[in-house]
């Protein structure tokens, strides 16, 4: 009745009687209401899973007033969250679609022009609701599996007793490292994680996958992994990397808890720092960061009538999940399909196999199609996060303001497994002297193992932080030098002339010192 209501909050009895408008219905099926044509035009839709509430929020007061201030557009929207595009842009297409409604707007510049926008192929499904992410897509005989994780940080696996659970109404099976036909490894992806702990292995954060529980209903699964006992014996633990690389630390992989090291060395430090006039030594020190995409990780896998094991979720990488799923089955590459739907958000989160390979393991066990769904809860437990960084830099700078020597330490922490985090000192490194010239540098980076989250890719991943707390040094330099922050970058920036600290030519500029031009008036004025 022209009211916006959340869907999981609004029981159907309560709505009988009334006009219930969902995003499928908001126009007619040949044409797109004026807010879901301004959200393509205006760039509001990209992974598109927070869209339908978006736009339902937003027609409800449109309907009585095309032309709502910033504020009540922006009460309209509490309460609904968008992890990829930002606020601006949908409060900006929905203001639009207030004007076309007042028969005020022309629709924006499109098609393939220059300084015209291009239209996201799929935005149209995606404001109209016939996108279909993992979560929608029903199968008959669909049933559920649920995840039996470890509660502790480190422990050995002593003892796994089903009975409980497999008593319970609607549990189907209950399936152990046992139950895996082929490498129980995530191997190729990630170094010495296990698709699921076995009796007499170790689990080496909280969340460690140690049994799948599949259930007629996702209760009864849930029920069902509830019920599960894991008998563990406790080990020493630590989440942090220094404590991880001392020399007492307890060793969280028989090798070591050292995952991987790199280093880069250029021109003489110990000459550049003894010409600097000043030399700054800092230590910053980041966190883990999550990234919380708004579809938690989903995945429905069966069996289809050629035999083929067939994954539907999201990844990035499909034709590798494809190989790994195979590995772990025992199967030939041709018996595994890997499908991605649409994906709401992932910023890498989603290059993590395990939700796939899990499924497709209890799909075929089962023989049934099978949907693994995380709670957010376990979305924070159990999917790789960002590496956290301790770093340690020593910058010699003139008073002329010239840039010398960096001494660059980087510590990450890969928390239980490596997930990619074995490429993470590169990153940290390349990132770690920034697109300045230097005399020399002196950098090199760990990456150890803890037993916090495990770490893997995320946007930019490995660079941020390293470019954090560069920048933030540089800061504290010019400060201290008396500089202009955005003069001292620009007089130490790159150009093509340059040999950059990895000691090769740069023969193009990359745009820096025009990115910082660009951006000094505007600088200037929020100094004011
Ligand atoms: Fe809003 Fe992805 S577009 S969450």
């Amino acid at each position: 009745d022209g009211k916006a209501v959340r869907s999981c909050l609004t029981p159907v009895g309560k709505v009988a009687g009334r006009s219930v408008v969902t995003i499928e219905g908001l126009a007619p099926s040949d044409r797109l209401h004026p807010l879901q044509q301004a959200f393509i035009d205006h760039g509001a839709v990209q992974c598109g899973f927070c869209t339908p509430g978006m736009i339902l929020s937003a027609a409800a007061p449109l309907a009585t007033d095309p032309n709502p201030s910033r504020g009540r557009i922006v009460t309209a929207l509490e309460g609904n969250l968008c992890r990829c595009t930002g606020y601006s842009k949908i409060i900006e297409a929905i203001e639009a679609a207030g004007a076309a409604l007042r028969g005020e707007l022309p629709r924006s510049a499109e098609g393939i022009s220059v300084g015209a926008s291009f239209t996201r192929l799929d935005a149209k499904d995606k404001v109209t609701g016939r996108a279909r992410y993992a979560g929608d897509i029903g199968m008959e005989d669909l049933v559920h599996a649920a995840v039996v994780r470890s509660p502790h940080p480190h422990g050995l696996v002593q003892r796994i007793d089903p009975s409980a659970a497999a008593a319970l109404t609607g549990v189907i099976q209950i399936l152990t490292a046992e139950d895996i036909p082929g490498l129980n490894s995530l191997e190729g992806y990630s170094r010495n994680e296990h698709l699921l702990a076995a009796t007499g292995e170790s689990v080496r954060m909280v969340g460690d996958p140690v049994a799948l529980v599949i259930g007629e209903s996702l209760e009864a699964a849930r029920l069902g992994a509830a019920k599960v006992r894991v008998d563990y014996e406790l080990l020493a633990h630590t989440y942090d990397a220094s404590e991880a690389m001392s020399t007492d630390a307890k060793a969280i992989y028989p090798g070591g808890n050292l995952l991987n090291s790199h280093e880069i060395k250029h021109g003489d430090m110990e000459a550049s720092l003894l010409g600097s006039d000043l030399i700054l030594e800092t230590k910053y020190r980041t966190r883990y960061m999550e990234h919380a995409a708004m579809e938690p990780e989903t995945v429905l896998s069966y069996v289809d009538d050629e035999g083929r094991v067939t994954v539907v979720g999201g990844h990035q990488q499909p034709h590798w999940a494809r190989m790994w799923i195979a590995t772990m089955l025992g199967l030939p590459q041709e018996d595994v399909r890997v499908m991605i739907p649409a994906m709401g958000g992932t910023f890498g989160g989603k290059q993590d196999p395990w939700p796939l390979m899990a499924t497709a393991l209890a799909a075929y066990r089962v023989r049934r199609p099978v949907r693994l769904s995380y709670s957010r809860r376990e979305s924070f437990d159990a999917s790789p996060k960002r590496h956290p960084y301790d770093m340690e830099l020593r910058v010699g700078a003139k008073v002329d303001g010239g840039l010398t020597g960096l001494h660059l330490r980087v510590l990450a922490n890969t928390g239980a497994y490596d997930c990619d985090g074995y490429h993470i000192p590169q990153y940290a490194l390349v990132a770690g002297g920034g697109p300045y010239r230097w005399e020399a540098v002196d950098a090199s980076a760990q990456v150890a193992y803890t037993n916090g989250a495990k770490a893997g890719q995320m946007r930019g991943f490995g660079t941020p932080q390293s470019a954090f707390a560069l920048e933030c040094t540089l800061d504290e330099v010019a400060f201290r030098l008396g500089a202009d922050p955005l003069a001292f970058r620009l007089q130490n920036a790159i150009d093509d002339q340059s040999v950059t600290f990895l000691g090769y030519p740069v023969a193009e500029t990359l745009g820096y010192r025009e990115c910082l031009q660009a951006v000094q008036s505007s600088y200037r004025e929020e100094l004011v």
